[in-house]
């Protein structure tokens, strides 16, 4: 069938089931439970591709009126999920329920255990990957006096709770910069802080400063071989590139629902190693995280065998729902095209900088950039490049100021045409003239 009759012939078939009705209707009707948008048998879908790319698009209410480039920052839903999202709410209220149901969290654990490359069991949600972060900052057994690594292009989500905990605690953070040159430097400098005190690692997959990606297998080696907690950050990196937790082998690894996944705002993904669910202390715990009777007066409890016992109290459910439903988009995509895709602007981007004479901060290397890119223009803060792209070719960056950087940022995902980072550029070569 042709590609574009197939795709609206996909989501008719699928709106009628999610759309027409409350959600149970669209549950029983396997709704959640199938692939969105039957885009499954999808063909096509290059990194070149732009036609297909446009049909992507199409999928997202996001303005015309401005060139969106801070998927970093915060990720727009497909209209799915903001229908699936709205219409469970509204069903929910009609009938004041919570709306918990084990059907919808082993379908959406499901769906996240495919991107993440896990077991569902391994996964709690969360509202954000900062929260991931507080969870195994202050679950792992630290004392005073051990060290924790970490890097200097670390989001300050990934840096407070650990400072907080050094304060508290007295655990003494060491920071390394990442070598934008050559990943054996990068993991040469890691090796230069290990000392007798190390205990944990707590890295970026792909840094938001520059989105590099970082060797996080070989740092996985090394943690083992020194027998250190090994916790990744994947704010940056589930949604964007294909994961396989296994492979990298880290204690726990922490994501936004609303960033590359493209789900609902506040919501996240944490995932702790089955091994290491004793390890990670469950801290705020509660309804759902316990793994069935307690007794007040022997004081005996258990909890959750899975990474559930993460979870506490009443949540949004129907956010959690969104969640599903964006990353089954993600799915019938494939994370493999989705990265590809990403890479490709990734990589036209470092050129066409280069060649428009900004200096890219971002890695060159093919296996150690990703699709944002990190660049500066000389003369120029990173206010006033913000604020001349924004201004004078309506584009959304940000402002990049960690690592002492002084830079801005893009990042586009599969909703971004060639032509949408071909501006960043053409805004870069008119500073020339
Ligand atoms: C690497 C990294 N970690 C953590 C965060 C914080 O994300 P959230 O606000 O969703 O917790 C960000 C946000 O940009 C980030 O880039």
């Amino acid at each position: 069938m042709e590609r574009r009759g197939f795709l609206r012939g996909a989501s008719s078939v699928v709106g009628a089931s999610l759309l027409s009705g409350s959600w149970s209707a669209a549950q029983s009707a396997g709704g959640p439970s199938v692939p969105p948008m039957g885009m499954t048998n999808l063909g096509g879908g290059a990194p070149t591709d732009e036609a297909f790319w446009t049909q992507i698009r199409q999928q997202f209410r996001l303005s015309h009126d401005r060139i969106y480039l801070n998927t970093a920052g915060l990720g727009p839903s497909p209209r799915r999920v903001i229908r699936a999202v709205s219409e469970m709410i509204e069903d929910l209220e009609d009938r004041c329920e919570s709306g918990h149901s084990h059907d919808l969290w082993e379908t959406a654990k499901g769906r996240a255990a495919r991107i993440l490359g896990c077991d569902p069991d391994e996964i709690a949600y969360t509202r954000n990957t900062t929260e991931g972060v507080n969870i195994v900052c202050n679950g792992l057994p630290l004392e005073t006096g051990d060290e924790v690594i970490t890097t200097t292009h670390e989001h300050v989500g990934n840096t407070i709770s650990w400072l907080a905990r050094q304060r508290r605690d007295g655990i003494r953070m060491r920071v390394f910069e990442p070598s934008m040159t050559s990943a054996a430097e990068t993991l040469q400098r890691l090796t230069d802080l290990i000392t007798p005190r190390t205990r944990a690692i707590s890295i970026s997959h792909i840094t938001t400063a520059t989105g590099q990606v970082l060797p996080l297998e070989q740092i996985g080696k090394l943690a083992a071989e020194h027998d250190l907690y090994y916790f990744v950050d994947g704010a940056q990196s589930a949604g964007h590139i294909p994961l396989d937790m296994r492979a990298i082998g880290c204690h726990a690894y922490a994501t936004s629902g609303h960033k590359w996944l493209l789900g609902p705002k506040g919501t996240g993904l944490l995932y702790v190693r089955k091994d290491a669910l004793d390890l990670v202390e469950a801290r705020w715990v509660g309804a759902y995280s316990g793994g069935g009777d307690f007794d007040m007066s022997t004081g005996e409890f258990s909890f959750a065998t899975t990474a559930q016992r993460y979870e506490f109290g009443t949540v949004p459910v129907s956010l959690f729902h969104g969640l599903s439903e964006a990353m089954g988009f993600l799915l019938d995509l494939g994370m493999h095209r989705v990265w590809d895709r990403s890479h490709y602007l990734g990589t036209r981007l470092i050129e066409g900088l280069d060649s428009a004479g900004a200096e890219v901060i971002s890695p060159r290397a093919a296996d150690e950039h990703s699709g944002i890119v990190t660049f500066r223009v000389e003369g120029m803060s990173r206010a006033d490049l913000q604020g001349y792209l924004a201004k004078d070719f309506k584009i959304r960056s940000r402002g990049i100021y960690e690592g002492g950087l002084d830079a801005v940022r893009v990042a586009p995902h599969i909703y971004s045409a060639a032509t949408d980072v071909d501006r960043v550029i053409e805004a870069v070569e008119a500073l020339k003239l």
